[in-house]
């Protein structure tokens, strides 16, 4: 990527918490003008769009696919209080909306054809082109200052959400969007994982987030089993969250005790005129990421990422004896490590690819290894008496 992308298109966030002052139903024929100019094969409109202002009707809404979740959850084998935690949620979230668009999918203005599959195929059209409504619908609500949340609900029960609002037969509800004046001071988390040992063993290096997640050490389950309250917090509570999971983070101020402080630990033996321990044979790697690179990643996710695991870590890998090399040369120390057993457990290769991060936060990191570990030499020396 060489331009940056549109501002516009990166203040879009969605948004689940809305304040409670109505949406002007002017604003709202506005919104659904914007997404009626998105492109639709052949000229056609194949959609309808349906605003509602009116909680009584947000509530029958709720209602009529409340129910059909309920009963898909239960045959599923949910126990109840846990479809009753997921359904009255998701009914709150809808009700407590001040305002919401269904879009519909019609087949008016679109081609027949005598065979299913080019049937199938122009309506698959059809509902592209409808989602891409729904993003110019989102877009100008964000223009507008209002925030926006796109429900996936109605695509699962399109027929209860017709029928709880009295629509044409005709009309297939496929698209819910929330909006609303983003609540001040809604609440986020953004968590700092372990990308060093939520994968386990990496199959693949740099390791993406859809990599499978197994740690093989009980700290890694611990941030593991963070993630999914997480995620249930977030279904359940409203609580938006992102993680970041972290590769090696180094710098200025790391305590030598604490996880993951090679470099810190380094330093303090490098400056005592100690030799430092390397635990097995040196050429096990880490991925090394500066703090200043990392605190930067967390500003960020503070209004972004909602919902996400996102690798935060530069995607290179330096085995143990490099970053020896590398300190002992910037401080111009001679001499060799003491080399003892590998400790169990020890990944022997890590790096992770933050593509994501790049792309959901426009994170990069910027410090290059030299540069941090000599800062972080300078801030060890600076605190030696
Ligand atoms: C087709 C579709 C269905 C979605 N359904 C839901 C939903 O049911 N509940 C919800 O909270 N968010 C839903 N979302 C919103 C996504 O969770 C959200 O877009 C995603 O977390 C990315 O965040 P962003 O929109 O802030 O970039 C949906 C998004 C899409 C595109």
């Amino acid at each position: 990527m060489t331009a940056a992308v549109p501002g516009f298109l990166e203040a879009r966030r969605s948004i689940r918490a809305f304040r409670p002052d109505p949406v002007a139903a002017d604003l709202l024929d506005a919104l659904v003008a914007a997404a009626c100019l998105a492109p639709a094969p052949h000229h056609s409109r194949p959609w309808r769009f349906v605003t509602l202002t009116d909680a009584a009707a947000r509530a029958a809404l709720a209602d009529g696919m409340g129910a059909r979740w309920r009963r898909d959850l239960t045959g599923d084998g949910v126990p109840a209080p846990e479809v009753d935690a997921l359904v009255d949620a998701s009914r709150r979230r809808l009700v407590g909306a001040p305002a919401a668009v269904l879009g519909c999918l019609t087949d008016d203005g679109l081609d027949r054809y005598p065979d299913e599959a080019r049937q199938r195929a122009e309506w698959g059209m059809a509902l592209l082109a409808l989602g891409a409504a729904v993003e110019n619908l989102m877009l100008a609500a964000t223009d507008a200052g209002l925030a926006s949340c796109w429900v996936a609900a109605p695509i699962f029960c399109p027929t209860e959400a017709r029928d709880a609002l009295g629509l044409d037969r005709s009309w297939l509800p496929e698209a819910l969007v929330l909006e609303g004046a983003r609540a001040a001071g809604s609440r986020k988390v953004v968590f700092a994982g372990s990308g060093g040992t939520l994968y386990g063993v990496p199959r693949s290096i740099p390791t993406p987030e859809r990599h499978r997640q197994q740690p093989i050490a009980p700290y890694g389950v611990s941030k593991k089993v963070v993630i999914e309250y997480l995620r249930y917090y977030r279904e359940v509570h409203d609580l938006e969250y992102t993680v970041l999971a972290l590769a090696n983070v180094y710098g200025p101020r790391q305590d030598p005790y604490g996880e993951a402080g090679v470099v810190a630990i380094f330093a303090g033996k490098l400056l005592a005129g100690q030799p430092p321990t390397i635990y097995g044979d040196g050429k096990q790697t880490r991925d090394f990421v500066f703090v200043d690179d990392v605190a930067d990643a967390f500003a960020r996710a503070a209004d972004r990422g909602g919902g996400m695991v996102l690798n935060v870590g530069t995607g290179v890998e330096t085995s143990v004896d490099e970053l020896y090399d590398l300190m002992a040369g910037v401080l111009g120390v001679e001499g060799t490590p003491r080399y003892e057993a590998p400790r169990p457990g020890e990944l022997r290769r890590s790096a992770l690819d933050a593509a994501q991060a790049r792309l959901q936060l426009g994170w990069k990191p910027w410090t290059s290894l030299e540069e941090g570990v000599t800062r972080t030499l300078d801030w060890f020396e600076a605190q030696s008496p």
